[in-house]
């Protein structure tokens, strides 16, 4: 790999041809983390993605529906499939999943971003999300907790571990990851083109940084390439 703070020049490169004359490496702004990284904006949400959102609906032990989005949300495991969503603080969605062990994960797409945007809403764990935002809640086939009619995929998770993160030091943090496997998965078929689940057609939306940043993908951004044989 090259290393592109020295204007592209390889390691290997810069020490066998031009040791005469080292180019001049590019302006860094270099910071570590506990000391504040002097910019307008933490970079490090939009340099960590554009990231899939966790769109998690989950039912509290009284029955309670909650629906929440989460952006530090990736895959994990293949075999059999797992999801994984981080709550910086103990959120309702947590609490729900301690008690039931069971969410479902919903895609957001480009016409329900300002909904998916309405369900961040801080409110008390009793009011509906779905209500807030006018989604519509739909039985799962085997689990308890209802996925968004208006999603066109949705997964079905049985959470498997709930982590408490902790720093480099051992200090554990107030962030909780919930890791949840896929049992059951819901697509809508218009989506599948000659049986191939179509991304771009679907209009993923992906959370950028800064306060409000989003992208969504479309065709023009798909380019293939294959592993080494
Ligand atoms: C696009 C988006 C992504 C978010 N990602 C996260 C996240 O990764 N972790 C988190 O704790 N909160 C995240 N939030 C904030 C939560 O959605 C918000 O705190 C919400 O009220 C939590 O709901 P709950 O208490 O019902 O679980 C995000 C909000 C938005 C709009």
């Amino acid at each position: 790999m090259g290393d592109t703070r020295w204007g592209g020049f390889g390691y290997r490169q810069l020490h066998t041809q031009f040791t005469a004359e080292l180019p001049v490496p590019n302006a860094i702004h270099f910071y570590e983390p506990r000391d504040g990284h002097r910019l307008p904006h933490d970079p490090f949400n939009a340099i960590v993605g554009p990231r899939p959102i966790g769109w998690i609906s989950s039912r509290s032990a009284a029955g309670a529906l909650n629906l929440a989005p989460y952006s530090f949300f990736n895959a994990f495991n293949y075999t059999p499939p797992i999801v994984g969503f981080a709550s910086v603080g103990h959120k309702d969605t947590v609490h729900n999943i301690e008690q039931t062990g069971e969410f479902a994960w919903n895609l957001v797409t480009r016409p329900l971003a300002e909904a998916m945007n309405q369900t961040s809403a801080a409110v008390p764990p009793e009011v509906s999300e779905f209500a807030l935002a006018g989604l519509t809640p739909v039985a799962s086939r085997l689990i308890a907790v209802p996925r968004v009619l208006e999603s066109p995929v949705s997964f079905e998770c049985r959470c498997t571990q709930i982590v408490q993160l902790q720093a480099a030091s051992g200090d554990k943090l107030p962030t909780w990851l919930v890791l949840g496997e896929v049992v059951a998965v819901h697509i809508d078929q218009a989506l599948l083109k000659d049986g191939v689940y179509d991304t771009a057609a679907a209009g993923h939306v992906l959370r950028g940084g800064g306060a409000a940043d989003y992208f969504t993908i479309g065709p023009e951004q798909l380019f293939r390439m294959r592993r080494p044989a």
